[in-house]
This record gives C-alpha cells, structure tokens and sequence, in this order.
C-alpha cells in the first residue's frame, strides 16, 4: 500500500504551518488565508513516480554584452531622479502614501508630461468616476493631453482591454491597487487575497508585454502599505510619497529599487495647480528661519547626490519630572540620547535635570549621522542661552568617545552652503576636499568638546550650582 502523502495547512499571507485548517492564522492574524498544502511534494519523488526528465537551460559566462533596460522618461525631473532616471519598461512600481498626500495629481502629471512626449498612457482610476478625474485633469491642464481613462476596478476586464489596443501601452496607471479586485479570488476587494492576486496578475501583465506598471497603494496610519507586505516584495520598485499636512510640500522617496538608488528623493510643492517641481530644497527648509534665536543650527546635509540644508530647533529647559522628557520631530531619538550621553561624559554638560525638545524644521525628516553635530551644537546653545551665527552650517558625525568624525562629500554641502549666501561651516577635522579658505570662516573640530568651549564662550554649562 502506497503511504499516504503528508499534507500540511500553510498560511498565505506568513508562511505558518498549521497542523489543521482553522479560520485564523495565528502567526499573523489573518482570516481565511490558511490553505491546504503538500510542502513535501516533489521532494525525494517517492515510489511508483517516475522523475521528470529536466530541461536543459543555457548556461552563460559572467562576461558579455548587457543590454540596458530601456527606460520612459517623464521629464518630471524630480520624479525621474527618484526612479533612477525613469520608469524601465516591463518593470512594477507601488506607489505609496497617506490618502490625500497628493499620488494621483502626480501621476496625473506625470502621465500628461509623458503623453506629451508622445507615449501612450492608459490611466485607470478605481476611486473615482471619469468625471472627476477629468476635472483633476482640466486643473492640472492635462486634459489636452492623448491619456487614456477608465474608472474601472475589475483586473481581468483592465487587461482584456489593455490586450485589445490597438497599440500597446507604455505606461499603465492603476489607481489605487485597493479597489481592484480579481475573479481568482473571492474574498472582498481590498482583502489581502485580493490586493495580492490583483497585483500579481498585473504584475505579470507588465513583464509579459513590457508596459510599465504603477499602481497605487494607500498606506495605513503605522506607515506600512495597506495589504500584504507581500506586495512589496512583488514588484520591482516601492516609491513612497510624504510630507505632512500642515506644510505645501511634498517629498518623494524610493524605499527599494531594482534599478536605480534608493537614496534619491524629489521634492515637489503643492500649488493651487499641481504640484510643483522644487529644484532646490534647501530654500524651502530655510525659509521659515528666526534670526538669532538660541538653539538654531542649520545642518548641511546629503539626501543621495544632492545637499539639502534644513534647520535643526533644540529646546532644554529645566524639567519639573521626575524623569526629563526627550521629545523628538524628525530625527532618531535613540541617536538624541547618545548625544545627550556624550555631552554629559565627555563635555561636562549634564542635562539630566532638563527637558529636551529637538524638532527638525518644516517636517522634514533626517537619516544621516552627519546630523550629530548639528543637533549638538543646537542643543548647546539652547542651554547656554546664546544663539548660534545665522551664516554658519554644520555637519559631522559624533563618535561615543566625543570626537568628531568626517562624513562624506564635505566640499558639497560647503558649496550648497556658500550658494544661499552662509559664511562659514563647523565641520569634521580631516574632511576631504574641503575648500581652501585663508580667513577664519571653516572651523574644523576635532573634540565635541571644543565646540562646547567655542560656543558657550566662559559661560559654565553646570546648573548644579545654579540650585544651591
Ligand atoms: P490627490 O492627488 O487626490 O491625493 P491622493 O491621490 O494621494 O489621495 O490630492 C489631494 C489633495 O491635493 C487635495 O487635498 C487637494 C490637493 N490639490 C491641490 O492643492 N491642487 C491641485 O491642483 C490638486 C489636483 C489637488
Ligand atoms: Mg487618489
């Protein structure tokens, strides 16, 4: 008697194994994604089954010619940096973002700029009826433009009629993945089953017949795309948009990318008439500048090729806790408290009795540790009550033994600086290519400490004395 196959119930959305089926996935708490599986099958052939005969697959040497994914550029400059120089053809980009941020008037714009350039563009909008994307599109002045629109939700009919064209699609814009919804499943649209089996069917649209695919994802309150994190891994490149609602501007970031970088962001603005492109961000993050107020410090910072200077605000005042609070906007609050920790072991600035408030300027958000010295000078100054020089940028790394260290492309963020009209920089000792300069404007430090002596003067940092 043939032994009877070892079966197993294996959860879709995370992979748990499950002795018997039940409703809920444990593992993730899921309904109905637990299905029947033999994760054995295959394996070892068993008895009474002949082994399929392979295929032979060509085997290639590591040198030879490489053909360049051919690309669509939109020349939305902002948008094309941000994907590595254009949409690549075949290829699937999920683009992300709280709901109102601003996706489908970009890639409505995006759509009517690449429409112009003589591509062809379908645009399918699940959300709203094709009156009112063509009243988006009247706004935005892009209904003289060849884009092709529908306001359907349904996939199998997407690709029935995206196959029947007369002349296939360069681009394909489906608005939003959320409301699509595929006969292979029967779950409600906008389950997990569904956004995933609609994406995967698209997905396979896109690498069958080398139209590129957008789709739109909305993203829950914790940040994540709403769906299975499986989506994600499914296409080619993930784009999130952001910015926050009380500010006009918007930045685009890739968060994964096959073909291009992933530190690249752009920067658009919101206008009563779409967005508009910001070609030089640093303007914008220093526009809402007070002179001469303590605990200022302008950060020169990277974002990818480009230096980005953003005001970095410190707050320390005496605290009436028990234990002082650390409120951060914009930065990595454990990295606040490694500053904080150096200030007080290396500097002799004890800060345990005060509150701290640290916010980043217009909403923006830093990642690079270039941001320590910055952060650390403002503090500084916050608590020594002394502003800091309005014409001065500072960028360099705090290492735990309170020196400071050399970050990458010194001479850039120098020159970014120099441009909107800074005088001088404290920067790393030993920074490369810096700008020769004889007078006093470029301050390299190489201890916090020094920089602590420099900016409170004689003034003491020590507040025990100032309780007794
Ligand atoms: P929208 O692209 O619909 O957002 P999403 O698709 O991400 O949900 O944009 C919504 C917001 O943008 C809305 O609050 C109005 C604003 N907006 C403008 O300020 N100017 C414009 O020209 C357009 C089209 C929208
Ligand atoms: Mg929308």
């Amino acid at each position: 008697m043939a032994k009877k196959s070892k079966t197993a119930f294996i959860c879709q959305n995370c992979a748990t194994t499950h002795t018997q089926w039940q409703g809920k996935c444990e593992g993730c708490g899921e309904w109905n994604t637990i299905v029947e599986d033999n994760p054995l099958a295959g394996i070892g052939g068993g008895p009474g089954r002949a082994p399929k005969k392979g295929r032979v697959v060509p085997l290639a040497s590591l040198d030879g010619e490489i053909e360049e994914a051919p690309r669509i550029i939109s020349r939305v400059a902002e948008l094309d940096r941000v994907t590595g120089g254009g949409f690549v053809r075949g290829s699937a980009v999920l683009l992300g973002g709280e709901p109102g941020i601003g996706k489908s008037t970009l890639l409505m714009q995006a759509a009517a700029a690449l429409s112009r350039a003589g591509h062809n563009i379908v645009y399918v909008s699940g959300e709203e009826a094709v009156a009112q994307v063509r009243l988006r599109a009247k706004r935005l002045k892009a209904n003289e433009t060849q884009v092709l629109l529908a306001a359907e939700t349904n996939v199998e009919d997407i690709l029935t009629t995206l196959n029947d064209m007369e002349k296939r699609p360069d681009l394909v814009i489906i608005d939003s993945i959320q409301t699509m919804w595929t006969d292979s499943a029967d779950s409600a649209p906008g389950t997990v089953t569904q956004v995933r089996q609609s994406a995967q069917a698209l997905i396979r649209y896109a690498k069958s017949t080398g139209a590129t695919v957008v789709m739109v994802g909305h993203v829950t309150k914790e940040g994540n795309i709403a769906g299975p994190r499986v989506v994600e891994h499914m296409v080619d490149a993930v784009i999130q948009f952001e910015g926050d609602g009380s500010h006009q501007y918007r930045i685009l970031r890739a968060l994964k990318n096959r073909f291009g970088p992933t530190d690249e962001i752009g920067v658009f603005e919101m206008m009563q008439s779409g967005l508009r492109q910001v070609a030089n961000p640093s303007e914008l993050f220093l526009g809402e500048r007070a002179d001469n107020a303590p605990g200022a410090a302008v950060f020169g910072g990277m974002e990818g090729t480009r230096p980005l200077l953003v005001e970095i605000q410190a707050l320390v005042a005496p605290t009436s806790l028990g234990t002082p609070r650390r409120a951060v906007v914009g930065w990595d609050s454990a990295r606040l408290s490694m500053i904080i920790a150096v200030l007080q072991a290396h500097c002799g600035v004890n800060l345990g009795q005060h509150d701290v408030y640290l916010n980043v300027a217009g909403g923006y958000r830093i990642s690079e540790p270039a941001a320590d010295l910055a952060v650390a000078c403002a503090l500084i100054s916050s608590l020594a009550g002394l502003a800091l020089p309005t014409d001065c940028v500072y960028f360099g790394e705090i290492s735990l033994s309170g020196s400071i260290r050399p970050v990458p492309h010194a001479g850039q963020r120098i020159k970014e600086a120099e441009k909107l009209g800074f005088k001088s920089a404290v920067l790393p000792k030993g920074s490369s290519d810096v700008p020769k300069r004889n007078d006093e404007s470029i301050f390299a430090a190489e201890k916090l400490v020094d920089l602590v002596v420099k900016i409170a003067g004689g003034k003491t940092l020590s507040y025990e004395s100032d309780e007794k």
